[in-house]
């Protein structure tokens, strides 16, 4: 990540996030973007793309059929992103899910939590420089004001497969289980077999 955020180190390459933003979320979007037809800028985004999609965690639980627009996100201090929602679709990909990739090192800035409105309550969420959180695209959300130093992520939304994020949980844990069986002992070839047979036509029943 490293090389990432000395790249974008460069005021040259942002404009201001309100460019892609819809008439209401101009008002709380105070943040800034990188123009990605800038080739520094359009070459970190592919390395995100083609790292996400060799991520088999990601592609477990997210079940990709398209990644949609990618953005590199800054927050100075002071900037911040009040409690939005994401359009349905983007770039004409339904928006199943969303990802924040964490850029900056979380001890060099002050603020900047990603906050979740889930049914559970809401979360505040920052991560060391090269993680990335998957969150359902239908939840509220927020970025809370940068405080000290400067807040770069890589933010983004996926179509899954699988549009329900119950269905597409469950798979996941099944794929999950299947996997860690399979490593544990490959004697258990029949039941596995099995196992996959249910996953595969689960799969083929609740893909859109
Ligand atoms: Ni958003």
């Amino acid at each position: 990540m490293g090389a990432f955020v000395k790249v974008l180190q460069d005021d040259a390459l942002f404009e201001p996030g309100t460019r892609t933003a819809g008439r209401l979320a101009k008002v709380q979007k105070q943040n800034l973007q990188a123009d990605q037809t800038r080739p520094e800028v359009s070459r970190i985004l592919k390395q995100v793309r083609e790292d996400l999609m060799k991520h088999t965690v990601f592609r477990s639980f997210a079940l990709p059929a398209r990644v949609g627009r990618v953005m590199i996100s800054r927050y100075t201090c002071g900037m911040h992103y009040g409690t939005h929602f994401d359009d349905a679709f983007i770039e004409g990909v339904r928006t199943d899910l969303s990802f924040t990739l964490f850029l900056s090192d979380p001890e060099s800035y002050t603020g900047g939590e990603l906050e979740l409105t889930t049914p559970s309550g809401s979360q505040a969420i920052k991560l060391p420089a090269g993680c990335a959180i998957v969150y359902p695209s239908d939840h509220l959300h927020a970025v809370l004001p940068v405080t000290q130093g400067v807040r770069l992520t890589a933010v983004g939304w996926v179509q899954s497969r699988v549009k329900s994020s119950e269905k597409r949980q469950l798979l996941h844990e099944l794929n999950h289980a299947t996997q860690a069986l399979e490593n544990l002992d490959n004697s258990l070839e029949k039941p596995l077999t099995r196992l996959k047979f249910v996953h595969n036509n689960l799969l083929r029943m609740w893909s859109d």
